[in-house]
């Protein structure tokens, strides 16, 4: 086992660590030498594209919290709408489903009962299914009329890292795809958001070499009993993931929310010393980010901040700020989930937990 660990002391570190490769390899797998999305070996067709009306992404887990971002990058590229749920809820809720409706299943193991349940659900109905997995030949992947993968190559440990930014990879390249079909986005804007994702092993390359630096946080913070994720736009679906990251693996009571429902109840629990970590990475709409980490720190809560480079405002008002690398607000999850990912390890690590295999918690879950 520790020879396939590759000298990292867990599986996660190594999977963290594995992700400029993983999404190198997904992206370029699913580009040809135009530049252009290909899509080699799926059946959909152009004509079948027009004929969509509605899209359902439906997952588990993490899987689900990379579906989110989907619909948001599907909905601003394609102009078609999108609904999304865990696949518990789905597959007992009667559905409107028909053949004009494209069911989007996403799971790492391809294994997942509920999600192939939802699968099957859907397919009753007649609709399409695209699925994105990550193990090739899979349960999910077999009953699917299309497969886009992931090439993240095999996950162990239980808290899925590589998978998850994969999938938002698979994600940004079918709403590019879809976008360009419907002719909702322009030549250029297609070409810049390739450009951006093309740069995304780099910069996650960057955001990792700065793991002391959250390793240096987690030793301070790691005997707190409660956090809470907060953010707007992408950066309320990346809370979520932060927030399951940490959980799972280090049993901290753990909160996402989006920041501008703090208001509706959650604000009632800020206390001086709560740990409260701000996602502002989005320039669109850091003011109104800017006001909720106000918010809370004329609560004396303690604010961790992501925001990009370049971005001084922010210190002003957090505790400490971590910066990922510029890039365009579309496709910053990719790198914002990265020290969060890391965070929840340290933390784990400092307290002593079994990162790769967390109480209750398993892989693959194949029974409802
Ligand atoms: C389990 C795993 C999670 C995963 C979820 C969905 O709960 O512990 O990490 O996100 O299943 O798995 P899937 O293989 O369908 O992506």
């Amino acid at each position: 086992e520790d020879a396939e660990k590759g000298g990292y002391e867990h599986f996660m570190l190594k999977e963290i660590h594995e992700q400029p490769k993983a999404v190198q390899d997904t992206l370029l797998r699913r580009i040809d030498d135009d530049g252009r999305i290909c899509l080699d070996g799926i059946s959909l067709t152009k004509e079948d594209l027009q004929n969509i009306t509605k899209i359902y992404i439906v997952a588990c887990g993490t899987a689900y919290h990379a579906g989110l971002i989907g619909k948001y990058a599907i909905e601003k590229m394609a102009r078609i709408p999108v609904e999304i749920d865990v696949a518990s809820e789905f597959r007992y809720r009667d559905p409107v489903i028909d053949e004009k409706t494209l069911f989007i299943a996403i799971s790492q193991s391809g294994e997942t009962l509920d999600t192939l349940a939802a699968l099957r659900e859907a397919r009753s109905h007649g609709a399409r299914i695209l699925s994105v997995c990550n193990v090739v030949g899979s349960s999910v992947a077999r009953e699917s009329d299309d497969v886009f993968y992931t090439w993240a190559g095999p996950e162990i440990a239980v808290a899925s890292t590589k998978a998850y930014t994969t999938q938002l990879v698979c994600m940004y390249l079918i709403a590019l795809y879809l976008g360009d079909l419907t002719g909702n986005i322009s030549r250029e804007y297609y070409d810049h958001i390739l450009e951006e994702l093309l740069a995304m092993p780099d910069k996650i390359q960057q955001t990792l070499d700065k793991a002391p630096e959250i390793e240096e946080l987690a030793r301070h913070l790691y005997n707190r009993t409660q956090v809470f994720f907060i953010g707007r736009g992408v950066d309320s679906a990346v809370a979520l993931e932060g927030s399951l990251k940490l959980k799972e693996i280090s049993y901290i009571n753990s909160f996402a929310i989006a920041a501008g429902e703090l208001k509706h109840g959650t604000i009632a629990l800020m206390e001086p010393e709560t740990i409260v970590i701000a996602l502002a990475t989005q320039d669109r709409l850091f003011e109104k980010m800017y006001s909720n980490i106000v918010e809370v720190k004329a609560r004396m809560a303690h604010v961790v901040s992501v925001a990009k480079e370049g971005n001084d405002k922010i210190e002003a008002e957090s505790t400490e700020v971590i910066y990922i690398p510029q890039c365009d607000d579309e496709v910053t999850p990719i790198l914002t989930v990265i020290p969060l990912q890391l965070f929840a390890y340290y933390v784990a690590k400092i307290k002593g937990e079994d990162i790769d295999k967390p109480r209750n918690l398993a892989k693959s879950v194949t029974v409802e």
